[in-house]
């Protein structure tokens, strides 16, 4: 992706980003690209790099608990050759899927502000306008939904974030709902392993 791995749009990210490096040399510590199949018809939005995972891995959802439900399920459908994503170089495979963030480099708090999910946009914007096969977008909580809706210039107001909603799109392409597989929401069981199941039935009817 453009210019990516070199953004240092928002300053309090790029400045958290560049502390993380000097902490710990080991990790990616980056803007985290999408991963996956370049001609998926499914395009996931998550929300950021989680520390421990994506941000060490340098790739999304990998090497922290968010991605465990996540891998096991896209194996289960059919979109990933494994169950699990262990690092980046494990050989990993996605077959009609890719995965991405809504904003690319890692949060304070996992908490990005309103201005650098705002500003992060565009590569989302440009990942859905480069993509012309893609029919549906899973997007993965609130901040996934709102940023899907604003990438493709509809109004906040326009859908409706619901877990196991099915939003038809004004291009014809659908946004499906779920509620993000974090460890908070998995072990309060906000989100069951056969309500992320459910979603993924709903989106291989369509797919
Ligand atoms: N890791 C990611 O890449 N994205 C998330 O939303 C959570 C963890």
């Amino acid at each position: 992706m453009q210019n990516l791995q070199r953004c240092t749009a928002c300053p309090r990210l790029a400045d958290f980003l560049a502390e993380v490096r000097t902490r710990r040399p080991d990790y990616h510590a980056r803007p985290v690209s999408p991963f996956g199949d370049p001609r998926a018809r499914l395009l996931i939005v998550g929300l950021a790099p989680g520390m421990h995972g994506a941000n060490r891995t340098g790739r999304p959802f990998t090497g922290d608990y968010a991605g465990i439900l996540l891998y096991e399920t896209l194996h289960r459908y059919g979109f990933a050759d494994h169950p699990e994503s262990v690092s980046a170089d494990d050989g990993l495979q996605l077959t009609d899927c890719r995965i991405t963030n809504a904003v690319k480099c890692l949060p304070p708090a996992n908490k990005p502000e309103p201005a650098e999910i705002r500003t992060c946009n565009h590569y989302l914007s440009d990942e859905l306008k480069d993509a012309s096969e893609i029919r549906a977008i899973l997007a993965l909580g609130l901040i996934a939904h709102k940023a899907v809706l604003t990438a493709l210039g509809l109004k906040q107001s326009a859908l409706a974030f619901g877990h196991g909603a099915r939003h038809p799109l004004p291009d014809g392409r659908l946004l499906f709902d779920s509620y993000h597989c974090s460890r908070y929401n998995t072990q309060t069981r906000r989100l069951t392993t056969a309500d992320f199941h459910d979603v993924f039935e709903a989106i291989r009817r369509e797919l």
